[in-house]
């Protein structure tokens, strides 16, 4: 017991424990940072003290963090951004006068020009007016209205905004969401800190991972019995899984979630990371007004971009916006009102958001370079979706799905029943103990399956395919030597 100065407080030990605190968060996992890259770090901490190893670096292909892979950023991005910062630069010759006018048209946008400053809650108006112009464009002309766009601090801000809207009640009237698994965690996550009911539904591997409509009504009839699903959330182009949905399936989703009454949330943040060939990216909004105003004028939608991924990478920015179609309007009044508690996205975030949805047009002095950064991101990527697929086919005992679309494969891997059995003893995920001593073995750093949930007895990694070219061979060379050496051990 110590006494404090006032001479009243003796403590009684810390009031925040785990086992006070709130129980939500203690069941929260996010498995793309989780133990995996602890050991990571503590691996790379160890080289630095010149610990000897099999490898000399650790590589990290665990998280769809593009540039830090080395993916360098868009010069015209980049540019306006420097403006925006220091508008003193508005003066220098180095900058092409396209990245002037438009670090000019944010900063008059942004409150004292400056983008130190507070911006609406629910964005800046002009760049959510842009937001809305490149949809329109993006889905054919179908009108978007500025009103129904909100930008957030990456698209995680904004699909945990929505499923906070959606979650209530308790026992068998708590909402249920029905999400994917293969998933990416921060649905699981969010769902289990706002104690909703998670509803698995699975992609079907041995199609390309894709979805069924069959699973959707199992998975809806089944939750039935114990909660009350309200929303259904899709990621295309998918995360772990890398599918492409076809225009059909996205159809088929649309009618299943009009007829069993579903919220509809449309992960679009991969859009721009199409590659196979065949495949192409269709929205959900597009379809949804292209299949006729019985569906048009009811089915509610958010959908949800970002500036992370696709050709920018520019995740520590944190920009994105969602796009809400059909939601009740005193519901969105109570959304605003949510938003504006968190004062506004980040502005530098808006800013880009804003240069991604209205990039550099023909003529104007940036464009040439724009579109060949542009184009040779997304071609190195599709290459290195291929190569992935390719090398990873090679292996006896794993098989990989083609990477259709975003930035990752999710090989299925047979691990030999003994090394099951070890993992069990050490109170591992089977998986868990492979990427441990994948990571131990040869420095590569990549995600169990389990940590996006798979179907039971299968077990997988996530791998992302941002590591440049030659790394990516380095690495997939070792993936493969590795799992055969395991193979052999546990056989
Ligand atoms: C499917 C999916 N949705 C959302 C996000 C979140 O991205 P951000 O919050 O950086 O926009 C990610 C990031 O990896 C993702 O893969």
């Amino acid at each position: 017991v110590t006494h404090q100065g006032n001479g009243l407080a003796s403590r009684r030990g810390k009031v925040l424990t785990t086992d006070t605190m709130n129980p939500s968060v203690k069941k929260v996992e996010y498995a793309v940072r989780g133990p995996i890259v602890q050991r990571a770090v503590e691996i790379e901490n160890e080289l630095k003290k010149g610990a000897k190893k099999p490898f000399s670096e650790v590589i990290k292909a665990n998280i769809g963090d593009a540039h830090a892979m080395g993916q360098q950023p868009v010069t015209f991005f980049r540019q306006v951004l420097a403006l925006c910062s220091y508008p003193e630069l508005l003066n220098s010759p180095l900058f092409p006068e396209d990245v002037k006018s438009r670090a000019g048209r944010i900063l008059q946008s942004c409150g004292g020009g400056s983008i130190g400053a507070y911006s609406a809650s629910q964005g800046i108006e002009c760049v959510r007016q842009d937001v809305a112009q490149y949809i329109k464009q993006r889905d054919g002309g179908i009108p978007c209205n500025p009103d129904n766009i909100y930008l957030s601090t990456g698209a995680s801000d904004a699909i945990v905004t929505i499923l906070k809207l959606l979650v209530c009640g308790e026992g068998r009237t708590c909402t249920g969401a029905m999400i994917p698994i293969p998933q990416y965690p921060l649905y699981s996550a969010a769902l289990a800190e706002l104690g909703a009911v998670q509803i698995n539904y699975y992609l079907d591997e041995e199609n390309c991972w894709s979805l069924n409509i069959g699973e959707l009504r199992r998975a809806l009839v089944d939750a039935r019995k114990h909660c009350n699903p309200r929303v259904l959330c899709i990621i295309n182009p998918g995360n772990p899984t890398g599918q492409v949905q076809s225009r059909k399936c996205i159809e088929d989703v649309i009618r299943f979630a009009a007829e069993e009454n579903l919220f509809l949330m449309a992960d679009e943040v991969y859009q721009d990371n199409v590659y196979a060939d065949g495949c192409h990216f269709h929205s959900f909004k597009k379809v949804l007004f292209e299949m006729g105003p019985q569906y048009s004028n009811t089915v509610e939608l958010a959908s949800f971009h970002s500036t992370s991924k696709c050709y920018m990478g520019e995740c520590g920015f944190r920009g994105g916006y969602m796009e809400v179609v059909n939601m009740d309007s005193d519901v969105k009044a109570q959304l605003t009102k949510l938003v504006s508690v968190r004062l506004c996205p980040p502005v530098p975030g808006q800013a880009l958001m804003d240069l991604v949805v209205n990039p550099p047009k023909p003529g104007e002095p940036s464009h040439a370079t724009f579109m060949k950064e542009r184009t040779a991101t997304l071609r190195s990527l599709a290459e290195r979706a291929k190569l992935t697929e390719q090398i990873l086919n090679t292996v006896p005992g794993i098989h990989c799905n083609p990477v259709q679309g975003a930035m990752y494969s999710f090989p299925q891997i047979t691990i030999p029943e003994r090394a099951v059995q070890e993992a069990k003893e050490k109170g591992q995920a089977p998986d868990m103990f492979y990427c441990m001593k994948l990571l131990d073995e040869t420095g590569i750093c990549v995600v169990p399956g389990s940590g996006f949930g798979q179907k039971e007895g299968t077990y997988h990694f996530r791998m992302t395919i941002l590591p440049p070219t030659d790394k990516l061979k380095i690495l997939l060379q070792k993936v493969k030597e590795f799992h055969m050496g395991f193979t052999e051990q546990f056989s």
